[in-house]
């Protein structure tokens, strides 16, 4: 009789305990709008975790900078308010100097090169550079290769004098725009619209995704086609709040992350060019593209800045991106 008194309300409050278990929160933030290639992978995320650990995981995502900027999304993450994140790798350039290596003009050729790079054991390495400052590297993300887009035409690197740029909060790209005499200005992503609009600055650099999602060709007329960088992201997480998800979840939130990677590639090359066609097709809009030989002064007036940061940057991690330009043979 004793035994099942005291085993009742034991009993009561195991049960009560487990129905009453909360899934676990999961916020992701970033600062582009949903119809783009990051968009697309938070969401895509959260549909995969929501479905394959129902009950266990709630992820919230908050895109367009609705919960953290691109500048304060290190120490949320840092600080466990937020466990997911993608900024842009020009952006851990506040952070690190580590990977500073993907702003380097004309280092790599086309997706496929960063792609092999990353996943070379030197992209391996950068992805776990963070771990020393509580970041744990999930995976990279694909956006696609820069363009310029300005109120006036840039067909030659002698175009960009005194031109006001908006870039990215990253030394390499501010080098990169002082040596062509532009004024590069550092401004957060979800400033850089009302900036075009106010005539604040007169031009920018961004991928064809982000240029559509935010009308940036409404506010600017010519759009040039160098490629000269890449725009990606890295999926970060602090790494002690992973560290002690339990392991079934981690692991099945990795193998989702890879699998949403896969879709990510095979969705910015593929939105790249639908974005790409959609700003052409605006009337107001005049696209220039480099031939072969004005793409390569493109590069000549580029490249010296890779001098600037040669005490920063591994010149084996160089090494291994410009070999990555090489398709591997079958
Ligand atoms: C930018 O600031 O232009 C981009 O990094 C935004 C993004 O996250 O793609």
């Amino acid at each position: 009789m004793k035994l099942r008194f005291l085993l009742g309300p034991v009993l009561f409050c195991a049960f009560t305990l487990t129905a009453a278990a909360e899934p676990l929160l999961i916020r992701f933030a970033h600062v582009v709008a949903e119809p783009t290639p990051k968009g697309f992978g938070a969401q895509r995320f959260k549909q995969l975790a929501e479905e394959k650990l129902a009950g266990r995981v709630n992820i919230e995502v908050f895109p367009s900078a609705k919960l953290y900027d691109d500048n304060e999304v290190f120490s949320a993450l840092i600080n466990n308010d937020v466990q997911l994140a993608a900024p842009s790798l020009s952006k851990f350039s506040i952070i690190t100097k580590a990977l500073q290596i993907y702003d380097l003009p004309f280092l790599f050729n086309d997706h496929a090169a960063v792609e092999r790079f990353q996943d070379s054991e030197a992209g391996q390495n950068l992805l776990r550079s963070l771990d020393s400052k509580g970041i744990k590297g999930l995976g990279y993300w694909p956006n696609g290769m820069r363009v310029i887009s300005a109120n006036r035409p840039l067909r030659t690197p002698a175009d960009l004098q005194k031109l006001a740029i908006r870039i990215e909060p990253s030394k390499v790209i501010q080098a990169q725009y002082q040596r062509l005499g532009a004024i590069p200005i550092k401004l957060s992503f979800a400033d850089v619209r009302d900036a075009l609009r106010r005539e604040l600055v007169e031009g920018q650099e961004n991928a064809w995704s982000n240029i559509y999602s935010q009308q940036f060709q409404t506010l600017q007329t010519y759009v040039t086609e160098t490629h000269h960088s890449f725009l990606g992201y890295m999926v970060i997480t602090n790494q002690a709040f992973w560290e002690k998800l339990p392991a079934d979840i981690r692991s099945e939130l990795e193998m989702i992350l890879a699998q949403v990677t896969t879709e990510v590639k095979a969705k910015a090359l593929e939105q790249a060019e639908r974005d790409r066609q959609a700003v052409i097709n605006q009337d107001n809009v005049k696209l220039i593209i480099p031939t072969d030989q004005e793409r390569e002064i493109w590069r000549q007036a580029m490249t010296p800045v890779w001098a600037q940061f040669a005490s920063q940057i591994d010149p084996k991690m160089i090494a291994a991106a410009q070999a990555a330009n090489q398709p591997t043979t079958p």
